[in-house]
């Protein structure tokens, strides 16, 4: 144990601690505290434009759903995308300002979770599986200036040590830019226990928007609407009830019926996870693959999509002869919840000193 430890370890006694478990996503950044605080927010962030918004606005910089609604004064940025801090060889400057965005994300959601101002702050952040092997050294930079002390981990990680499903469980968690799928053997998952593939919710608006614009002749409509028009009524089965959706043309609402297009494009992240999950139960010892294929989980916001549980099951019979899937029961909190769980229970030398 170095000084420092020692130092902080006496500080951590004297202070007290807010354990902190903060899920890091592309479309939503959550905390749940020790203090017994949970907050969400949507992961953007947007600076006024010029003096004139700055003057309308009154503040320098907002979050989440405010930010969206008053992205017309605003540089908005989406810090997060497929899976990491956007980073753009090319352009120095903006990444420097997803850099800054991330930043301020991570001091807001800590904001969010109340700490007393004489609390050390120790924060487990839960970011894509990606992001959390490639990322590592940004992401923590970007936890310095609110954080005592850190550790990263990666989501579907947190997602698994939060239900205690620690062996033989194949975590698939479905977000935005990523789905990211690992594999638990009793022990912190490597790199090779891993996969991330881009087909999560966000392409599936991309395929629903596509495909809407076949259907729909004439309609007027926007990605943000589709993808609300998805998260109403997601569902991959056949007997699906039907969706009716009230678009203008010339002005006009007018009813479509998506009811199809709706099915097929929530169907078209299926055949890729399965592929994945094939590759790594294949590659998982062999005694213990059919134990792993019976225990897969499904978490993150893209779970929500109904009967996609089995669904997975009928590509997987299929593809693999088999396999039990069951949905987590909090999509929206299963990371965070996992972070803050792992954050109580780590040994002081796993952390990471940011102060
Ligand atoms: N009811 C719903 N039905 C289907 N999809 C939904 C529903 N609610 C949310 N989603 C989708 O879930 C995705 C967001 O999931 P989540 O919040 O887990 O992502 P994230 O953690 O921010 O992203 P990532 O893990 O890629 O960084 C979005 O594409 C959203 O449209
Ligand atoms: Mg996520």
């Amino acid at each position: 144990m170095t000084q420092k430890d020692k130092e902080q370890g006496a500080a951590k006694k004297d202070k007290g601690v807010l354990y902190l478990g903060i899920d890091l996503g592309t479309s939503r950044t959550s905390v749940c505290a020790s203090n017994g605080v949970r907050e969400t927010i949507s992961s953007y962030v947007g600076y006024p434009k010029d003096m004139v918004a700055r003057k309308l606005l009154k503040k320098d910089v907002l979050f989440g759903q405010e930010a969206l609604e008053k992205r017309l004064s605003l540089d908005l940025y989406r810090p997060l995308g497929d899976g990491v801090i956007k980073h753009d060889e090319t352009d120095a400057k903006a990444s420097a300002a997803n850099m800054r965005a991330a930043q301020d994300l991570i001091r807001e959601i800590i904001a969010r979770a109340q700490p007393r101002s004489d609390e050390l702050i120790y924060a487990v952040i839960g970011a894509p599986a990606q992001a959390s092997i490639h990322n590592k050294k940004a992401i923590l930079d970007a936890a310095r200036a609110g954080v005592d002390s850190a550790m990263l981990c990666s989501e579907p990680f947190s997602v698994a040590y939060g239900l205690d499903w620690l062996e033989d469980v194949l975590v698939i968690d479905i977000g935005a830019g990523t789905t990211d799928l690992c594999r638990m053997h009793g022990t912190m998952p490597e790199e090779s226990d891993q996969l991330t593939n881009f087909f999560a919710g966000d392409h599936v608006d991309k395929t629903l928007f596509d495909l809407m614009k076949k259907s729909c002749p004439g309609a007027s409509f926007t990605i943000e609407m589709v993808k609300a028009i998805k998260e109403k009524n997601a569902d991959v089965s056949e007997e699906m009830a039907k969706i009716i959706a009230m678009l203008p043309v010339n002005g006009k609402p007018t009813p479509f019926d998506v009811t199809s297009d709706v099915r097929t494009a929530c169907r078209s992240i299926v055949k890729p996870m399965v592929e994945g999950l094939g590759e790594l139960v294949a590659s998982f010892h062999p005694e213990f693959q059919e134990k792993l294929k019976n225990r897969v989980l499904l978490a993150g916001g893209g779970s929500l999509i109904k009967n996609l549980d089995r669904a997975i099951e009928d590509e997987m019979r299929e593809r693999l002869g088999g396999g039990r899937v069951v949905k987590i029961e909090e999509p929206l909190y299963g990371g965070a919840n996992g972070a803050l769980k792992i954050a109580h229970d780590m040994p002081e030398e796993y952390w990471e000193k940011l102060k």
